[in-house]
């Protein structure tokens, strides 16, 4: 796996791939669907439930007589369920760093290669030849579940699309700090300041501050130098990598490629002196 993180010759057609990906999904809306930001949470690994799921049922009725029409059917399934699934995929994939991308290449070439497997074996099944049929969708599932190993890798140890931010709350300690005077903060202006060594940004409106960690959840971008924006009414902060989008009156991701919220932290004013704390 190492060895593919590092291998640069995979950037040709990564590169190309992603042109292609990011040319034909343009619209701000659809990418914001896909990355799942309605949701708050990653789309993709929520929808490969579908393929993976009937997939591997599939596979237990195949070795039960009598169960050819409902392996069929879930073998349909898996199959119609895995093309929306990579398409989230591949949207999540394009806004990737590019250790994760070479990854994220050789993850998408073994689920094709599991998805054409797959489709092979239904139109086997339909056309009545079952014993092909099966042995296709076996050669399948070992293709896809080799695409889920190296998925897993992405996620786990690459952290592709996981929170790059909150385990930033694991150097902090559970008690009140104090962060500054909140007389000497300028109004609707971001400003970064330190919290047991973690970074946060302060957003202050009227005599209300947001305490929020400054480190992007998607790729770790720093929110400190991102740019404020009205957005229905709500300022939110614009990371200056990849564009995610956060509220800062909760932080709420507005817009990806992160699909995750940013960690706000409480506060307090005691005697003219912000101070906050771990949630
Ligand atoms: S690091 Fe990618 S959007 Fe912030």
């Amino acid at each position: 796996m190492t060895k593919i993180e590092q291998n640069a010759k995979l950037d040709r057609i990564g590169d190309r791939l992603q042109r292609a990906v990011q040319g034909t999904l343009r619209g701000q809306r659809v990418r914001d669907l896909l990355h799942g930001v309605w949701l708050g949470h990653p789309l993709h690994p929520a929808m490969v439930q579908v393929p993976v799921g009937a997939w591997i049922s599939a596979a237990v009725l195949d070795l039960l007589p009598g169960q050819r029409r409902a392996a069929t059917t879930l073998v349909a399934l898996g199959t119609a369920g895995a093309v929306p699934a990579a398409v989230a995929g591949l949207n999540d994939w394009a806004a990737l760093a590019r250790d994760q991308r070479r990854v994220g290449l050789v993850h998408a070439a073994s689920n094709t290669v599991g998805l054409a497997l797959y489709a092979g074996s239904l139109a086997a099944r339909l056309s009545g030849r079952h014993g092909t049929g099966r042995a296709l969708a076996y050669l399948g599932l070992s293709a896809a579940s080799m695409g889920a190993y190296i998925g897993g890798h992405l996620a786990y140890k690459q952290g592709a699309q996981v929170s790059q931010s909150i385990s930033e709350l694991h150097l902090m300690s559970d008690r009140w700090q104090t962060v500054a005077e909140l007389a000497t903060l300028p109004q609707r202006e971001l400003v970064t300041r330190e919290v047991d060594e973690v970074s946060v940004i302060l957003y202050r409106h009227g005599d209300d501050v947001t305490v929020m960690l400054e480190r992007c959840p998607h790729q770790s971008g720093p929110l400190g130098e991102g740019e404020v924006r009205e957005i229905d009414g709500h300022a939110c902060v614009v990371c200056p990598w990849h564009g995610s989008t956060f509220r800062l009156n909760g932080g709420e991701v507005v817009h990806g490629p992160s699909a995750n919220d940013q960690q706000i932290l409480p506060t307090r004013v005691v005697d003219g002196v912000l101070q906050t704390k771990l949630p």
